[in-house]
């Protein structure tokens, strides 16, 4: 008897803690996606680096942040779902993630986060924070107990009727590209990530899944080499489309070529958007696939002033800092429009520039 209660209660330490195998995901492939109903004119609301950390005063990081949403709502009428591309966090504590899946619930549209190479820098584990993620209403974060490099893959089809039974429009992939499986409460370690081959993989099996042809758009934290590569090839004097602003260096090498672009670019890949940089929200197109920079989401941490003159290259009239959001709206054929909004507390009130890329 004494040995069937130890073992009964050694399943429950087990199942609780999550050890065990972790599931292989080639096994389960359809275990990482999630499907919302799309019409032309979806709009996806990217916001990146929040950087709420012990300093930060949420109610005020709130306001702005609601205040970004609510001008996206004003100028859209709607919006379909807002995408978080990582440091949501960072020494942060579980009160700051209650705060931030409280504020997110509040606006009552579904939204994704990956996670950026700061989010596990704070005062909770690795699966509490995953957890509690999941936990909220109208989130779609998705962590499963695998063999795949990250946290935070998963996939968000944009289908006819908001069924898996229907035909696939438009496919999000949310990769992650800041944290490891190594990460544990507080993990001190400021080495970046890059996408892997595996999650390249992955990636190539979920887009399978719903046929070559189907756009799809790729969301993730850490920059990767194409775009310092496309920026390398506008200063040589190559003609390609780019817009907005690149300030300060790429954290980033050219030599870190971009593997799901590689793959990608054939293959219905029509954008891919990070972050982590916070002085750059440069976007170009490369090789048929638009590759850009968020637009950092709060004054935490640190902000980079775009001046009067720099301003005056994309139609606006007085310097701002570069903080506000990027808004895709996705259209039937695999089109899709682009803008920045730069959105910031001035003294005398807000102030808000719509650019179109
Ligand atoms: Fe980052």
């Amino acid at each position: 008897m004494k040995k069937v209660i130890i073992a009964i209660l050694l399943s429950a330490v087990l199942f609780l803690t999550g050890c065990g195998e972790p599931v292989a995901w080639r096994d389960q492939p359809e275990a990482y996606v999630k499907n919302l109903a799309y019409k032309d004119g979806f709009v996806v609301v990217q916001m990146s680096d929040l950087h709420w950390d012990v300093a930060t005063d949420v109610p005020a990081s709130r306001a702005f942040v609601t205040g970004i949403v609510n001008e996206v709502l004003n100028e859209k009428g709607h919006i379909d779902l807002i995408v978080w591309t990582g440091d949501q966090f960072l020494s942060a504590t579980r009160a700051h993630v209650r705060a931030f899946v409280d504020m997110m619930d509040s606006f009552e549209i579904p939204y994704t986060i990956v996670f950026g190479n700061h989010d596990m820098q704070g005062f909770y584990s690795p699966e509490w924070l995953s957890d509690y993620l999941e936990s909220g209403k109208y989130s779609l974060f998705t962590d499963i107990y695998d063999d795949l490099p990250g946290r935070s893959n998963y996939i968000v089809n944009l289908t006819k009727d908001g069924t898996a039974d229907s035909e696939v429009c438009w496919q999000l992939a949310m990769l992650d590209s800041g944290v490891t499986k190594n990460d544990t409460a507080f993990t001190l370690s400021m080495s970046y990530c890059n996408l892997t081959e595996e999650q390249v993989d992955w990636w190539q099996v979920q887009h399978d899944a719903v046929g070559k042809d189907v756009p799809c758009i790729a969301y993730y934290h850490v920059v990767e080499g194409d775009i310092v590569q496309a920026w390398n090839e506008i200063e040589n004097g190559a003609e390609l489309k780019h817009k907005f602003f690149q300030h300060e260096k790429f954290s980033t090498s050219p030599d870190l070529l971009e593997r799901l672009f590689e793959a990608g670019k054939d293959q219905g890949l029509k954008a891919v958007f990070f972050g982590h940089d916070h002085s750059s929200d440069l976007t170009v197109d490369y090789q048929g696939v638009t590759i850009g920079y968020g637009v950092k989401s709060s004054q935490e941490l640190y902000t980079t002033f775009i001046s009067k003159e720099e301003a005056e290259t994309v139609g606006l009239s007085e310097g701002f800092e570069l903080t506000g959001a990027s808004v895709v709206t996705l259209h039937d054929g695999g089109c899709f429009d682009l803008e920045h909004l730069y959105y910031n507390e001035k003294e005398d009130g807000v102030w808000k520039g719509w650019v179109k890329y």
